[in-house]
């Protein structure tokens, strides 16, 4: 096994090789613009790490690692577009630096891309697998963000709601990420299964800490600006959890309100803070990552990968970006 960092640096020089320096620009660029922008490449290094853990040997799923970062990258592209969100990754968002209409076009070429990179390299045995697993996700990552986008008008979303969809929104791409790992090295249906549970409870972790630093991270290491979810009101776990325990009616207050942004993310934080909230989000995201790891039993993993895997899930809920 290699590190995180390692398999992160693979995925960096992969997408450099990406035939993406052609015309028209218009098309090309903000993808280039996208892609170049340095992420975590989590997705991709759960493919690789998943491969190299079982056939010992990580190049087998590059084509499925880059694809699913490519299809991580349309979303985002989409997603700021539908979230006004205007910086990404310390830097414009897609929509800003051009326009809507290059994020969307660019962003359904990216999903087309990412497509045929998840069929490269697959024989007749994975192929039916793996484009099953990869268009089921896709359709489960739009029905998570059509949940989203439903639950901001909404005000009486409950907790099962939010976590169906944030497993629907990010967490199966997660899980995708690790099965096509395994599919493309081999692994029998048990292990494929049992690596895709660990994805998708990592993914629950990985949401609840997206929303958590969208509330108390640094926007200058976080790479987005905080408060944003609040503004869109998000029903987020904080979110939801305020408005059920908020007895002085400040939530609902601001809810729905006309109001200046910072004072909005302000009065909203202060009821956050008077509940106890932050540490008990971050101790649900701790116990989704133990579930995680949890699920490796199944998984018929030897002591070091599944040490990268239980520290994977640790480094996830620790995360400042
Ligand atoms: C952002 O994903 C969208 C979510 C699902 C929270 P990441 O936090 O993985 O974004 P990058 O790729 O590292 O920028
Ligand atoms: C991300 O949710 C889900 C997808 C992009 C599919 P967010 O809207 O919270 O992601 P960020 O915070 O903009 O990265
Ligand atoms: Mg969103
Ligand atoms: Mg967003
Ligand atoms: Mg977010």
């Amino acid at each position: 096994m290699k590190t995180i960092q390692q398999y992160a640096q693979i995925i960096e020089n992969e997408i450099a090789k990406l035939n993406l320096d052609k015309s028209p620009l218009g098309l090309y660029a903000p993808i280039r613009y996208a892609l170049e922008a340095g992420g975590k490449r989590l997705r991709p290094v759960l493919a690789l790490a998943v491969a190299d853990a079982i056939a010992g040997n990580c190049e087998v799923a590059m084509n499925q690692a880059l694809a699913v970062e490519m299809f991580h990258n349309f979303t985002l592209l989409h997603d700021d577009v539908m979230d006004k969100a205007d910086v990404r990754r310390g830097r414009p968002s897609v929509h800003k630096k051009y326009n809507e209409s290059t994020a969307i076009l660019s962003g359904d070429a990216m999903l087309t891309l990412a497509t045929q990179l998840a069929v490269k390299d697959c024989d007749t045995s994975t192929l039916r697998p793996v484009l099953h697993m990869f268009n089921t996700t896709a359709m489960e990552v739009y029905e998570g963000q059509q949940y989203d986008m439903d639950f901001e008008s909404r005000n009486d979303v409950s907790i099962d709601e939010y976590m169906e969809m944030i497993r629907l929104k990010t967490s199966v791409l997660l899980g995708c990420a690790c099965g096509l790992g395994a599919i493309m090295a081999g692994a029998v249906p048990g292990v494929v299964k049992a690596m895709y549970a660990y994805g998708e409870k990592l993914g629950l972790s990985f949401q609840l800490k997206d929303d958590w630093l969208d509330t108390y991270g640094k926007p200058e290491t976080f790479g987005k600006p905080v408060g944003g979810d609040i503004l869109n009101e998000k029903k987020t776990w904080l979110l939801i959890n305020a408005i059920s325990e908020d007895c002085d009616g400040i939530i609902a207050g601001v809810l729905g309100k006309e109001m200046a942004p910072e004072k909005k993310i302000a009065t909203v934080r202060e009821v956050y803070d008077r509940l106890g909230l932050s540490e008990r989000c971050r101790a649900l995201e701790l116990r989704y990552a133990a579930e995680a790891v949890k699920c490796l039993d199944d998984a018929q993993l030897s002591a070091v990968p599944r040490k990268f895997f239980e520290d994977l899930a640790l480094n996830s809920v620790n995360r400042d970006k």
